[in-house]
């Protein structure tokens, strides 16, 4: 309220300044800005600007809050960067050429209608809970109005906000719909394809995640306080012995997951990426119980911080999960730097035994595909 009255004041003074012949300016600030309203001449306004002592993002912000509109912030930002529009003559029915143009280009773009809608996808195979938005691009260009209307034709199946994200909510199929709110005759239908999510699986109270045994997408729970406890104690044991420990990567969710390991298949192919990489779903980073350490490199083990690990984590209550010479068994090749949260007692067995975990289990770890 007080810049309203700082700006309306303004205003006023805009107006005692400007001789008669020129058109009066709306004392409403949103006016004062239009670019449909003849402005006074640049110095009058850099004069205004001065006299507010306000910052191009204080009028962004005024113009957002007065009509909460981003339009209107775009409006604002341009009038303060393009010269002013030349001041009307007295008299007022003498247009210069320059206004005539400008008023003939907003007029075109004010009547120009959405003719196509792309969308960067059409079909989406989504897991109960998982969200996918397309990106949309409504044309032409210069249309004046690209705001979209998302529908979805099944709800319970699959749902959409007004931004376009989809949410699969349980099995089946549906068409999400987006149509031009300016020209209803224009729209675009993705396919959304929805499938059971994967189950949580324990074994024997252990939280099992291989490629035999995934995570749903929607499981997210962040670090787990517990395994973070456990590591800041092996931590600061070893910093008492000089060696540095740090987490490099720890928890990930499983979009960020799907990312990592498309960005490894396109580099090295789905089959090598497969022998380190899990699939979405399939890593224990999105378990919170997993920790890489250090330096992601088979390296690690040599250094003086690797063998302490190696030797020590189970007395924390981790292992090293994927162990030398166990490929076949555990589907990963080794990772010197990849521990797992198991507890003191389980990790102290399954360290005891010599076992990597799915042999401990007795269990696979092997793609369905
Ligand atoms: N590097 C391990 C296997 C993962 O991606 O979870
Ligand atoms: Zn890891």
């Amino acid at each position: 309220m007080k810049r309203k009255y700082i700006l309306a004041a303004a205003a006023l003074f805009v107006i005692a300044a400007v001789t008669a012949g020129c058109k009066a300016i709306d004392d409403e600030p949103s006016a004062a800005v239009n670019a449909d309203v003849p402005m006074p001449s640049l110095t009058t306004m850099e004069k205004l600007t001065e006299s507010l002592a306000e910052t191009d993002t204080d009028l962004a912000e005024y113009a957002v809050a007065d009509t909460g509109t981003s339009q209107t912030v775009q409006t604002v930002q341009s009038e303060t960067a393009v010269p002013a529009i030349p001041a009307v003559p007295a008299g007022g029915d003498a247009e210069p050429d320059e206004f005539r143009t400008e008023t003939a280009t907003q007029a075109e773009s004010a009547d120009t209608a959405v003719e196509s809608i792309s969308l960067t996808f059409y079909s989406v195979s989504l897991e109960t809970g998982q969200s996918k938005m397309p990106i949309v691009t409504m044309l032409p260009e210069n249309a004046s109005d690209k705001s979209e209307i998302w529908e979805s034709s099944d709800p319970g199946v699959a749902k959409v906000n007004e931004l376009g994200s989809i949410t699969a909510v349980s099995e089946g199929n549906c068409i999400v719909r987006v149509t031009s709110a300016q020209n209803p005759e224009v729209s675009a239908e993705v396919e959304v394809t929805v499938t059971a999510g994967a189950q949580i699986t324990y074994i024997g109270g252990i939280l099992v995640v291989n490629k035999t045994y995934a995570l749903p997408a929607d499981y997210n729970p962040g670090v787990d306080p517990e395994a973070q406890a456990a590591f800041e104690r092996m931590q600061a044991d070893a910093s008492e012995e000089g060696l540095n420990i740090y987490i490099s990567s720890g928890f990930r969710s499983y979009d960020y997951q799907a990312g990592l390991y498309q960005r490894y298949a396109d580099r090295d192919g789905k089959a090598e990426a497969d022998r380190y990489s899990a699939r979405a779903g399939h890593s224990e980073h999105q378990t919170g119980l997993a920790f890489d350490l250090n330096s992601i490199d088979e390296s690690f083990a040599d250094t003086k911080e690797g063998k302490w690990v190696s030797r020590n984590c189970w007395r924390y209550g981790f292992i090293i999960r994927y162990p030398a010479d166990k490929e076949d068994i555990t589907g990963y090749k080794w990772e010197p730097w990849h521990i797992r949260y198991l507890g003191e007692e389980t990790a102290q067995a399954v360290y005891d035994s010599g076992l990597c975990l799915e042999e401990y289990l007795g269990i696979t770890s092997e793609y369905q595909d």
